[in-house]
């Protein structure tokens, strides 16, 4: 049995109460769904900024009445510090997951960025402290690795950040060590890369890539590709997401105050990820047969990204179940419904 899949047994017949900041969004609906179907209690907070309560109606549409009775939602602001502790209060286990996403927004409005990702944090680190909580698991971001050039990137060996959005993600790493050696505070940052999965957002000028170009696919649209399509990514199915964060929040303290990598360690290049979504697409009676356009590489992307996860694996025993074919087959009926 892994080590996933003992956690899962243990919390089934030890209830938790865990708290999911951005829980209306894609990966806190995602950790919502997990959480519940094992019988937890879960408070969530969200704004609606760029989360939906559509995402939340669909999770309660897949647990039973009695799972769902077990979700508490408050709707506020982690910009707001009371909102931050009313949501912290009698909490066991912290999943921060709010924040404002993508590095192009961050370009044209660093100033929202900055709030969200670096005062709304600090709210969250404050009431969390305050309350007690176990453990305190935030969404740290894979852009962290900034201009380093080595691949794999492995947690210790950083570069400089290249968009507003990567220093606030970064500066989440130094305040939670900072917390953690002023405060004994407990913490652990996943460096997400590129997760994908249901319910993540098609629409919009900051939507990741995989729900975007399926989206333009489906409708027949043209699929960009910004640069000459050889940029790689480590792309990382939302359930592998999921399984980090629970073994994050329940690891040992010696697996605390540390940042991992949370990806499959593998790399995808653009040009290849085109040809998986149209067969993906091709396996569920769609025919995509337009070429992708290319256009200018994107100010602020790194050019390549992988990841190494043998920290995750070794400290958190994180296994990711889902390489990017077996994510793309599992979620694409989604993609196609939505
Ligand atoms: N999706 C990825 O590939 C990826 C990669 C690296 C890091 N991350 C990080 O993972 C986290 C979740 O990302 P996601 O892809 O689910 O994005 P998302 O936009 O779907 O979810 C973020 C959620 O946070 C909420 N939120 C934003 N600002 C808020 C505020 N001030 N107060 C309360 N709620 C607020 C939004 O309404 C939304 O529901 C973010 O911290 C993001 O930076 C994501």
């Amino acid at each position: 049995m892994t080590v996933y899949k003992n956690l899962q047994e243990n919390l089934k017949n030890n209830p938790k109460i865990f708290l999911i900041t951005g829980v209306a969004g894609f990966i806190g609906s995602n950790l919502l769904e997990q959480l519940l179907t094992l019988n937890q209690r879960v408070i969530g907070l969200d704004n609606f900024i760029t989360g939906y309560q559509r995402n939340l109606d669909e999770v309660q549409s897949l647990v039973s009445s009695e799972q769902w009775d077990n979700f508490t939602f408050i709707e506020g602001d982690i910009r707001n510090s009371e909102d931050c502790a009313k949501a912290c209060d009698g909490v066991d286990y912290v999943l921060h997951q709010a924040a404002l996403g993508s590095v192009p927004r961050s370009i044209k409005d660093p100033v929202s960025t900055n709030a969200a990702n670096i005062t709304g944090f600090l709210n969250m680190l404050v009431a969390a402290r305050d309350a007690g909580v176990k453990s305190f698991t935030y969404a740290a971001s894979s852009s962290t690795y900034g201009d380093h050039p080595a691949l794999p990137k492995v947690e210790e060996n950083i570069g400089k950040p290249l968009s507003p959005y990567a220093v606030t993600k970064y500066v989440n790493e130094l305040y939670a060590d900072v917390f953690a050696k002023t405060y004994n505070f407990k913490a652990i940052g996943l460096r997400y890369f590129n997760v994908f999965g249901k319910r993540q957002d098609p629409n919009g000028a900051y939507a990741a890539v995989i729900p975007k170009w399926t989206a333009a696919m489906v409708r027949g649209e043209d699929v960009f590709i910004n640069g000459d399509g050889e940029t790689s990514r480590d792309f990382c199915f939302v359930e592998n997401a999921v399984q980090a964060n629970l073994l994050a929040a329940t690891a040992e303290d010696s697996a605390k105050n540390e940042v991992y990598n949370v990806a499959v360690g593998d790399r995808t290049t653009l040009n290849d990820l085109f040809s998986a979504l149209t067969r993906a697409l091709a396996d569920n009676g769609v025919t995509y047969e337009k070429p992708p356009v290319y256009r200018d590489f994107r100010p602020g992307d790194v050019r390549h990204s992988q990841a190494d996860i043998g920290k995750a694996a070794s400290k958190l025993g994180y296994r990711p179940e889902y390489w990017i074919q077996k994510g793309i087959s599992k979620a694409m009926p989604w993609y196609l419904e939505n």
